[in-house]
């Protein structure tokens, strides 16, 4: 997306979006977390994380990762947690100051263009939101940018569509029985980085070394097709609007068309949706 214009279009939808489901996220943050647990474990892990890292999440939505990383950074330690939606930082706020994370500090910032100085931090986290940026590679720059020499950094973004039917589905039966395209063309979406090479080439290019690519099943699990159903309503954000603009009908042949689409997945305890993150740990140069 090289046309200005666009690209500030695409920044203020994505924006939109989002804020528009962040009551929703909220309300919802510790189920998402519970089942982004393999993901925030590992995402940790790779990011060796010890006492008095000052660490920044990006794209922190209700701040699971971050509020995570504060436990093991110490009180000589700090943890910034940001969003570039403001509604999604204060409900961060809430839930650390709820579990008593006093080395956590939140900020409104945008992961393609941190308002943070050079250097100042020692790890980067972000979990599933580097490839709603509208260009990505200015936002591997970004965090490049920010990290001291020898900083680390966890990454961690949704494989391709193909691995993860837990959305997947959703966009295509939408497709389908709409005709409207999810994300709309041009537009950054939940499977925009999911092509491990060009993942990777993002943080090679941005200055990145000692790549580790790790792949993590994160399946959604949900009790019954309208539990799913209920849920997409709410937080899948890129859907969210579609979905509750439907007209009656239309929202019957979709429901049908999904019910069909997601036999292969049913389970004893109602579905199960696979779902493949990507995760990158590295380190900037020293
Ligand atoms: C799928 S949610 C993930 C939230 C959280 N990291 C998690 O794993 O629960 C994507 C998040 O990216 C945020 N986001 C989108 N574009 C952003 C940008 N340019 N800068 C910072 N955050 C952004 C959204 O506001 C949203 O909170």
């Amino acid at each position: 997306m090289t046309d200005t214009r666009d690209a500030s279009g695409a920044r203020t939808f994505i924006r939109g979006m989002w804020t528009d489901v962040a009551p929703a996220w909220g309300r919802n943050a510790d189920e998402i977390d519970e089942r982004a647990a393999p993901i925030t474990q590992r995402m940790l892990t790779g990011a060796a994380l010890r006492p008095s890292d000052r660490v920044l999440e990006l794209a922190s939505g209700p701040g699971g990762a971050g509020v995570a990383a504060a436990g093991m950074v110490g009180d000589e330690g700090v943890v910034v947690i940001s969003d570039v939606v403001p509604e999604m930082v204060e409900i961060a706020a809430a839930r650390a100051a709820a579990r008593g994370a006093t080395n956590v500090r939140t900020a409104v910032l945008d992961l393609e263009d941190i308002a943070e100085p050079d250097h100042s931090f020692d790890v980067v986290l972000c979990r599933e939101g580097m490839m709603f940026a509208v260009d990505p590679a200015r936002a591997a720059r970004e965090m490049r940018r920010v990290l001291v020499p020898g900083g680390r950094a966890s990454v961690a973004v949704w494989a391709e569509r193909e691995e993860n039917p837990w959305l997947g589905v959703l966009f295509d039966a939408i497709a389908e029985v709409t005709g409207v395209v999810v994300p709309p063309p041009g537009m950054p979406g939940p499977f925009a980085l999911g092509d491990a090479d060009f993942f990777q080439q993002l943080l090679l290019d941005a200055g990145f070394t000692d790549l580790r690519l790790e792949r993590i099943d994160a399946p959604l699990r949900v009790a019954s097709f309208d539990a799913w159903w209920a849920r997409n309503l709410t937080v899948a954000g890129p859907v969210v609007g579609i979905l509750n603009g439907l007209d009656d009908a239309t929202r019957g042949q979709l429901q049908a068309h999904l019910r069909h689409a997601l036999e292969p997945y049913a389970s004893d305890q109602g579905l199960e949706l696979p779902g493949v993150a990507l995760l990158l740990c590295g380190r900037t140069g020293s």
